[in-house]
């Protein structure tokens, strides 16, 4: 059955361009983050507290935001009242920039999936930083944990990609509880190229060394479409690395599972990711330790268990938010209660 989301706010949203409805959807979460009663009222779609604990953090539930939805931190108490366990803001990158040309993305509804090459438009490591230290001082700071998601600037050269992370990195990292390292996102030319072992370690080494005091828990985000023997690479250099977990997975570029007619440029998100994406996190878990946090294709309660049977600690969605609405991360937390 339906549920009210489906009902009366999808039909809206969906009769109007992907991206306008995405910003007038952060525009209303955004208002809603300074409007008490409002959070209030959103409040009472609240899970039951589920508590877990990962990495030295407190997550009030296992159910967390995935990037991309807010890239730019504008809602952060609104998620927060929603419901969600943590979220993660980003990808956030070095210098502020528009990303690709308009449209960029693209609903695939009878496939409940999305496709997206909008190639991290985002505000910029300063201006989110500013927003950050401001939502700090005003006391509406949200009581889960926040992830920053960052990434490469579209102009620096993939050679010089460690200094790009590097200056996000410190100027965000006092208002992270953790950070991901996006080297997954098949939007930026060559990103995907620092999934590769050299690359990697070179990455987690140049951040590694100015992590002290107090260190925070570093992520590595990856792509569904990696060889077993890339797979292999990557979770040697995060376990030599010390990285905390591994987010499994961004999009794909697998795009079978789509009309060819109706294809387009980008990463492929939603249902038809969900099993490219659990599979890798089975292979992971057969090869490794490190915690997992899952994402990809979490569209209800019983994709979401399929991802905590494969071994992840944490699930997070975004694709299914977008086609089943907030009441998603109550079906999830009733499910695996
Ligand atoms: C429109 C859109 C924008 C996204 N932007 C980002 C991003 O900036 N950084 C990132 O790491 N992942 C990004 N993602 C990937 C999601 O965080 C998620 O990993 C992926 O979509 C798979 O999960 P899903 O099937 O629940 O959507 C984006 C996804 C979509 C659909």
């Amino acid at each position: 059955m339906k549920n009210g989301y489906e009902r009366f706010v999808r039909p809206l949203l969906f009769s109007i361009d992907p991206e306008t409805a995405h910003h007038f959807t952060i525009a209303c979460l955004r208002a809603a983050s300074g409007a008490g009663p409002i959070l209030g009222w959103l409040k009472s779609f609240q899970p039951k507290p589920d508590p877990r604990k990962l990495f030295g953090l407190d997550f009030a539930n296992p159910i967390g935001l995935a990037a991309g939805l807010d890239k730019n931190g504008l809602a952060l108490p609104a998620w927060a009242a929603l419901g969600f366990g943590f979220i993660e803001i980003g990808t956030v990158t070095a210098r502020a920039q528009p990303g690709n040309p308009r449209p960029r993305i693209f609903r695939f509804p009878e496939q409940r999936a999305l496709i997206n090459r909008l190639g991290f438009n985002n505000d910029g490591a300063d201006a989110i930083a500013h927003r950050l230290d401001k939502l700090k001082r005003s006391g509406r700071w949200p009581g889960v944990p926040i992830g920053i998601n960052i990434g490469k600037s579209m102009s620096t050269p993939i050679t010089e990609a460690g200094a790009d992370y590097l200056y996000s990195f410190q100027r965000l990292r006092e208002f992270a509880d953790y950070v991901v390292l996006n080297v997954s996102s098949p939007n930026t030319p060559g990103l995907r190229e620092l999934q590769g072992a050299d690359a990697l370690a070179g990455l987690l080494g140049t951040i590694g060394e100015k992590n002290m005091n107090p260190r925070k828990p570093m992520v590595v985000k990856i792509a569904p479409d990696l060889t077993t023997d890339q797979l292999g690479q990557i979770i040697a250099i995060c376990e030599t690395n010390n990285v905390a977990a591994i987010i499994a997975t961004n999009t794909t570029l697998d795009h079978s599972s789509v009309p060819a007619d109706k294809d387009e440029q980008g990463g492929l998100s939603g249902e038809p990711v969900r099993e490219k994406s659990t599979s890798l996190i089975r292979e992971i878990v057969a090869r490794s330790t490190i915690p997992i946090i899952a994402s990809g294709g979490i569209m209800d309660a019983d994709s979401a268990r399929e991802k905590f049977a494969a071994g992840a600690q944490l699930v997070q969605i975004y694709t299914g938010l977008i086609y089943r609405g907030p009441g998603l991360i109550r079906e999830i937390a009733d499910a695996i209660a």
